[in-house]
């Protein structure tokens, strides 16, 4: 099958590979993987007092499509609220890499991860208050 040249150069040069601190109170760590295939995609952001996102990174251990899908979803999210990085939609990253159909769940897995590391950062805020409140 042949890729976009926008999911090759992702793919060749992917952006934020890494990882951040898990344990660190203002990063969020989305883990998910794809039924489909198999592959598993972990994004990870690290958010600021005002709730944007300064940081994001990705591993990804998958097909180029979800590489490149990850890849482009952190370069989007870093700036971004929490609410509009939780509004992208698989679709407009299937679009902007001109995924073909087969390889729609590939987007799908950028979008579930960017969800989770939403939760999981949310989910840790309020552990936070609960134990400020309870001290
Ligand atoms: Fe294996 Fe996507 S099906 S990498
Ligand atoms: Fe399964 Fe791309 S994530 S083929």
């Amino acid at each position: 099958m042949a890729y976009s040249d926008k999911v090759i150069d992702h793919y060749e040069n992917p952006r934020n590979v890494g990882t951040l601190d898990k344990g660190d109170a203002s990063v969020g760590t989305g883990m998910v993987g794809a039924p489909a295939c198999g592959d598993v995609m972990k994004l990870q952001i690290r958010v600021n007092a005002s709730g944007v996102i300064e940081d994001a990174k990705f591993k990804t251990y998958g097909c180029g499509s979800a590489i490149a899908s990850s890849s482009l979803l952190t370069e989007w999210v870093k700036g971004k609220t929490l609410a509009e990085a939780g509004s992208i939609k698989n679709t407009q990253i299937a679009e902007e890499l001109a995924l073909p159909p087969v390889k729609i769940h590939c987007s799908v897995l950028a979008e579930d991860a960017i969800k989770a590391a939403i939760e999981d950062y949310q989910n840790k805020q309020d552990v936070n208050t609960q134990q400020a409140q309870s001290a």
